[in-house]
């Protein structure tokens, strides 16, 4: 096979993201492969008729994602086969999805000497155009991993290119304690367009660096969690996660690769739901990222592992996808070769075009289809790459300095924060507790709760100045109840909350309560186990007011056994707070899980939430 030149046209790994990275390295595999040398690569917006070298043979084009809804990256990648066509060399269209193209497109398209779809959405959308085609799976698909997986367990949320889902991602990963990492990388050095890059460079070093600065936030966390090299982040991938759930098609293809479990969440084209059904895995996307998290806080990652089933349908769609990209290689060798020998231009496929664009609304086809230059010198003065540089750096401490001015950040964050907390406990309100009673405040909700306690001990955990417990004991003069604290704080700090240990620290001192109450002094899980020696009685009523997880689960695990049936919980800082997810929430859901037990919520006020337990089915956990 004699070495053929081509020109690549819409190359992206110039815009530091790694999945781009990925498709330039498997293009450079496949291509040389196939003895086709990529001796100019270019970017979709750069005026190729300018920079494209004298001497080649063939065009492909990386179609990617943007071939969809008559965009404007759509137009210029359905201008190039005529150009080719002028310069008598024949153009591919590769790796494409095709997606709501009107017959401007269409007609601009059916030029190309052939077509190669990334999935079957696209290859029905180009059947319906006129357009034949062949599927070849994503080329990122096609790459053989080195590196094997380690035992990480970590969720993994990426970015989407969508601005939307991005925040919902993000939030979704502050949530549940998990890692919010974009696919972001930092920009490679570029032989062609250096202007371009010096600048792409320099905003992306600019953000990196302003990042450590910047408040907490979704803007901050996509500068500063993001792994530069392409090596590095794969690599800590394999290593740490137990599941990627991904707004990115590239980020779901990575996983495939790497064998990591992922859901994918829809992006602006079909290009993630085709990519999902093509690899038989269409119940892997998600499109309710507040059900998803909900799922992941009460029953962890286990649940998304792939199973054996799962990873041998991945195994031989990405065998699949090696072999049908190394057969479109090497069908574009020999179709050039052959227009070639035959000295003619690539005549067919032209014939083919001008019947889709006799179809055309537009009988100015051919006006639509050439190719506009990038920047017209005649109308529009031409920048020096420093001018635009210094003025996007401009434009940019403008607009910052004008939202750090006008803004009280920490408050507009906690603010924002809370809101979105409150979003969730409503939801969850709706959702999981529609019988419940609402109580205007925590006493008039711990006044409702004890009316349904049954017989048996009466517990407080977490007492501090007994405000509470205080409350309580007026409530049932009758009945002993039992309060549970260190009074030195709580043992650890309080993560999303400004409470910090120190707060609760009463340096050992008790507070005075009524005479039904009792004080049991020291570390729950000193003081507990032997009270309930001491106490053969089953526990009626437990008010749950030590705020953080794991004085929780110590409580919840300790007294599983002893519940009586329908004995009631109540939880004071159950949801309705920054963070509330990771403390008493799950704590609660853990403990049902892992105990099986049987329950009803029966009332809430602001962050309080009552239930009650009518069994615990699971006591040998
Ligand atoms: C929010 S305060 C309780 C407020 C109280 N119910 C009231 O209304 O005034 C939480 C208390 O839980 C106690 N606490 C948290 N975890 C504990 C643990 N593992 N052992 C003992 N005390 C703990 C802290 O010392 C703190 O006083």
């Amino acid at each position: 096979m004699s070495a053929m030149k081509a020109v690549l046209i819409n190359t992206t790994f110039q815009s530091g993201h790694h999945g781009c990275t990925l498709v330039d390295r498997q293009l450079d595999l496949l291509t040389a492969e196939a003895g086709i040398d990529l001796c100019t690569k270019l970017p979709l917006h750069a005026d190729w008729q300018k920079l494209a070298p004298a001497d080649f043979d063939l065009v492909l084009v990386n179609g990617e994602g943007a071939l969809h809804h008559d965009s404007k990256a759509a137009r210029r990648l359905a201008a190039v086969p005529l150009w080719a066509q002028k310069r008598g060399r024949p153009a591919f269209l590769i790796n494409s999805v095709y997606q709501a193209n009107g017959p401007k497109i269409a007609a601009g398209i059916a030029r190309y000497q052939a077509v190669f779809a990334r999935d079957e959405l696209s290859l029905g959308a180009l059947t319906e155009a006129g357009i034949a085609a062949t599927v070849v799976p994503d080329l990122t698909l096609t790459c053989e991993p080195t590196l094997t997986r380690g035992s990480g367990r970590l969720v993994v949320f990426t970015d989407s290119s969508m601005h939307d889902t991005n925040a919902r991602l993000h939030r979704a990963a502050l949530a549940i304690g998990a890692r919010y990492l974009p696919l972001m990388a930092r920009p490679p050095q570029l032989t062609v367009q250096a202007h371009a890059d010096a600048s792409r460079r320099w905003r992306y070093a600019t953000k990196r660096l302003v990042a450590h600065a910047a408040p907490p936030g979704l803007w901050r966390d996509r500068w500063r969690s993001l792994i530069p090299g392409f090596d590095d982040y794969v690599a800590w991938l394999a290593q740490n996660a137990g599941l990627i759930v991904s707004g990115r098609f590239h980020g779901v293809c990575i996983a495939l690769d790497f064998g990591i479990p992922v859901l994918g969440v829809p992006s602006n084209t079909w290009k993630i739901e085709a990519l999902l059904a093509g690899a038989d895995l269409e119940h892997r996307l998600v499109s309710d990222l507040e059900e998803l998290q909900q799922r992941l806080l009460t029953k962890g990652l286990e649940p998304y592992f792939y199973t054996r089933a799962e990873l041998h349908r991945i195994v031989a769609f990405r065998k699949q996808a090696l072999a049908s990209a190394r057969s479109m290689f090497q069908s574009i060798h020999q179709s050039t070769a052959r227009l070639r020998l035959a000295g003619e231009r690539p005549m067919a496929a032209v014939e083919f075009a001008t019947k889709v664009a006799a179809r055309s609304t537009d009988p100015a086809y051919d006006r639509i289809v050439r190719m506009t230059p990038t920047i017209s010198n005649a109308t529009k003065p031409s920048k020096s790459w420093f001018d635009q540089l210094i003025g996007s750096l401009v434009r940019r401490i403008g607009r910052h300095a004008y939202a750090l001015a006008w803004q009280d950040t920490a408050n507009a964050l906690r603010n924002e924060l809370q809101r979105r907390a409150t979003m969730l406990a409503a939801d969850f309100i709706q959702t999981r507790m529609p019988n419940a009673l609402f109580c205007g405040d925590k006493f008039d909700h711990l006044e409702w709760a004890w009316q349904h306690v049954p017989a048996g001990l009466a517990l407080e955990f977490g007492v501090f100045k007994g405000v509470t417990i205080t409350h309580l004991a007026r409530l049932a003069p009758d009945r002993q109840i039992f309060g549970f604290d260190s009074f030195l704080g709580l043992p650890e700090q309080w993560s999303g909350n400004r409470y910090s240990k120190f707060n609760f620290d009463r340096k050992g001192k008790i507070p005075k309560v009524p005479s039904n109450v009792t004080i049991v002094g020291g570390w729950f899980d000193e003081t507990l186990p032997k009270f309930l020696l001491q106490h053969n009685e089953p526990i009626a009523f437990m008010h749950i007011d030590c705020d953080i997880y794991s004085s929780t689960k110590t409580v919840l695990d300790l007294t599983a056994g002893r519940l009586a049936p329908g004995a009631v919980l109540v939880f004071d800082e159950f949801f309705n707070y920054v963070g509330f997810e990771m403390h008493e929430y799950k704590a609660f859901f853990d403990f049902v899980e892992r105990f099986d037990a049987k329950y009803r919520f029966i009332g809430y006020s602001g962050q309080q939430v009552s239930m009650v337990i009518d069994a615990v089915q699971k006591l040998a956990a």
